[in-house]
């Protein structure tokens, strides 16, 4: 019999290179995008289904968990997710809203509508997405800090209350090419308008550049990423955290060992604040 596993955001980047990977390993795989469109391309086949997805909107969710009773779903990634930086000065209320909207609520809301689907499969696990930024904090990217760092006790809180029959792993990676980054730049919207004439003015102009160079010099490619996950998912013991990519590993070990007063002046450094 066929296991399935639900992928949310697979439009783009890690969502995306792991339906093919998970189907290549013998998967099932719900592939879900907020744009069903988005996913035309993915050749057909028994072991694909194709379904919207938008985990801010209840209605689509609750559609997505009916049209999966009859799967033998094994595994849900919750992949979904978007950046919202900024520094937090500058930051509206409602950015940070919409940020813990998709990135957490979303997260929540998807969890809760297919766990019960899970529970029904010995061996089920949900794969939630966070960050290494859901262990540390990024100047400028509180919204996105704030939001990992809510995925990551939900999760581990989850663990403690359902773990023994769903196994739950918190997955953290490092920068990761995708596009993730040209989502970021248009959801700041008008931050370099209001960012003019203060000391975050030059930061801003520079941010985008030096995160693409970062992620182009050190970050995994979606595909590599993936094969993570995918690790994972067959893994007959799930671990408990996935920790992806160099810089995820080392930033982590930093953070533990320095005091803190160096670390931040690190990170003030690398940023730029002076
Ligand atoms: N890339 C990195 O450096 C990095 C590092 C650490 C963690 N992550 C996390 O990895 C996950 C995947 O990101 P990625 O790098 O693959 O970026 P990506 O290429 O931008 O993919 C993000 C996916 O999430 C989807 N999405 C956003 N809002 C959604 C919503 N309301 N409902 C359903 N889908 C939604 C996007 O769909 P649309 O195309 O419709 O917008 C897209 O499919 C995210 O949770 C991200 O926070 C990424």
């Amino acid at each position: 019999m066929r296991h399935w596993v639900l992928i949310t955001g697979c439009s783009t980047g890690i969502g995306r290179a792991l339906v093919p990977l998970c189907r290549a390993a013998g998967w099932g795989v719900v592939a879900t995008a907020r744009k069903p469109g988005d996913l035309a391309n993915l050749p057909p086949g028994e072991d694909l289904r194709v379904l919207p997805l938008d985990v801010t909107d209840p209605a689509s969710i609750a559609a997505a968990a009916g049209a999966c009773v009859d799967l033998s779903l094994k595994a849900l990634v919750n992949n979904a997710g978007y950046a919202q930086v900024g520094p937090l000065e500058l930051l509206r209320p409602e950015e940070l809203r919409a940020q813990f909207e998709t990135n957490v609520i979303g997260l929540h809301a998807v969890t809760h509508a297919f766990l019960p689907l899970l529970r029904r499969e010995p061996g089920a696990r949900i794969l939630q997405v966070a960050s290494i930024l859901g262990r540390m904090s990024a100047p400028l990217a509180g919204p996105y800090n704030a939001s990992k760092h809510a995925v990551v006790a939900l999760a581990e809180t989850l663990r403690l209350e359902v773990g023994r029959e769903v196994a739950v792993v918190v997955v953290e990676p490092g920068a990761v090419q995708s596009e993730f980054r040209a989502t970021l730049a248009r959801v700041w919207g008008d931050l370099p308008e209001r960012a003019r004439g203060t000391r975050y003015e030059a930061i801003i102009s520079g941010y985008l550049a030096h995160r693409n160079h970062q992620a182009g010099r050190h970050g995994l490619t979606s595909e590599a990423c993936a094969r993570r996950l995918l690790k994972a998912l067959n893994a007959e013991h799930p671990p408990r955290r996935l920790v992806i990519g160099r810089d995820a590993f080392w930033a982590g070990f930093a953070k533990a060992l320095l005091p803190a007063a160096w670390w931040e002046g690190l990170l003030r450094r690398v940023y730029r604040l002076g």
